[in-house]
């Protein structure tokens, strides 16, 4: 029986983790649980899966869990120090790193620092600080295991794989829901549009993010952390169908790939389970019903973003935490309607061309340039609007 903890448990990727930890509930005990706004959702959460210790981001959210009728059982934690209290609880032996965007950086490092085995779906941590985070589990023996559908592929195809023979890592994107749209179309599409993702469901900012192909772009440099690659060993191929998730070429000619529905319960549950294996949570994959499996380049005119995102792979140091956050920013003001979709990538690129480069190996010089970089995006936006 492991213990485990969700941080980001009310959202897309906490809500089907708990799913899997229901099925298997022989295997695993939720202690803690972990959320942003969502205190109605938490409070269901609490009742199903009876943690010891759960947290909120507010105070006042906290007080209304906290006047809800769960007996003493529960501990209610709230803000930052509430979440890493729990990464750190000494009882939790696999941390689900699951909350979106930088929020999510310090309580993953402290998963990391206190030698958890982290199921790591925040990406946006590994992109500020893949450097830092792969020295810290060195350090302390974490185990961290990718919940992103193209890395568990990835790390499934090189399991067995001496890492001096991998030649090429190609990662799949479905396209996004302007696959088939021109540049004109895309430029003026409607939040309703850049929501409607053709394949998975996810949270409003990932899905933004897809249809930018920014998603791509942050993956191709959490790739370069989680397996240690050059960034030349890196690639992308858009995969409409989004049942190949990687794609592994060795030098002596052969591709390996890694397949599943279509449905993140598969790489989740496989981060939990590692290095062993369950039953599949869903039917099996029948590919004579899916028939074709087709694979384009990337048309980086209508997708300029994933040429930002590999500039700043390239460049390193603190070029992806400015990147993160001037993403973070745009794609909030897009969501408040403050900006059109095509300003999302106006905004990062005139932010990127300002930024200078400078060296970051610690969690405060990240939080600094991530600091400085968003309120120069704010302002950026404040005196265009
Ligand atoms: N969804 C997917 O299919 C998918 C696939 C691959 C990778 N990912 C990655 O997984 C992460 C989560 O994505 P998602 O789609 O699950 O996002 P989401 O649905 O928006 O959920 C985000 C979660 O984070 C919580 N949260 C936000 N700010 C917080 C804070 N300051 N403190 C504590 N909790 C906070 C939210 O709480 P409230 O809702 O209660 O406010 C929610 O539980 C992202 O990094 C994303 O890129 C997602």
């Amino acid at each position: 029986m492991k213990n485990i903890a969700i941080l980001g448990s009310t959202g897309s990727i906490g809500r089907s983790t708990l799913d899997v930890v229901d099925l298997l509930s022989n295997r695993f005990n939720v202690i803690g649980l972990a959320a942003g706004r969502n205190s109605e959702l938490l409070a269901r959460q609490i009742k199903q899966f009876k943690p010891e210790i759960v947290s909120l981001e507010k105070e006042s959210d906290a007080d209304f869990l906290k006047a809800q009728d769960f007996s003493d059982s529960v501990r209610i934690l709230c803000g930052q120090e509430g979440t890493e209290e729990i990464a750190r609880n000494k009882d939790i032996d696999i941390i689900v790193a699951a909350i979106t965007g930088i929020s999510g950086l310090r309580s993953t490092i402290t998963a990391v620092k206190y030698g958890k085995k982290v199921a790591l779906a925040n990406k946006e941590s590994m992109v500020v600080a893949g450097p830092l985070i792969q020295k810290l589990a060195e350090e302390s023996g974490s185990q961290i295991i990718p919940v992103d559908s193209e890395h568990s592929g990835v790390f499934q195809c090189l399991a067995k794989e001496d890492k001096k023979n991998v030649k090429r890592v190609i990662l799949t994107a479905s396209g996004g829901p302007f696959f088939q749209s021109t540049k004109e179309e895309m430029k003026n599409s409607t939040i309703e549009d850049a929501l409607n993702h053709p394949r998975w469901e996810m949270g409003e900012k990932v899905t933004i993010d897809s249809a930018t192909m920014m998603n791509k772009g942050l993956e191709l440099i959490e790739a370069r952390w989680l397996f240690d690659l050059q960034p030349e060993q890196l690639d992308v191929l858009i995969h409409p169908q989004s049942i190949v998730h990687a794609l592994v070429e060795m030098r002596d000619g052969s591709v390996i790939a890694q397949l599943s529905q279509t449905d993140m319960k598969i790489p989740i549950q496989y981060a939990l389970t590692y290095p062993e294996r369950e039953e599949a949570p869903l039917p099996p994959l029948d590919l004579s019903k899916i028939r074709a499996l087709e694979f384009y380049e990337v048309d980086k005119e209508k997708f300029p973003m994933i040429l930002l995102a590999r500039e700043a792979l390239n460049e390193g140091d603190s070029a992806p935490v400015a990147l993160n956050a001037a993403n973070e920013v745009a794609v909030k003001a897009f969501l408040e309607k403050k900006i059109v979709f095509s300003d999302i990538f106006f905004v990062i690129n005139t932010i990127m061309r300002d930024h200078k480069k400078n060296h970051v190996d610690n969690l405060d010089d990240i939080l600094s340039v991530d600091r400085e970089t968003k309120l120069q995006t704010r302002n950026f936006l404040e005196q265009r609007l």
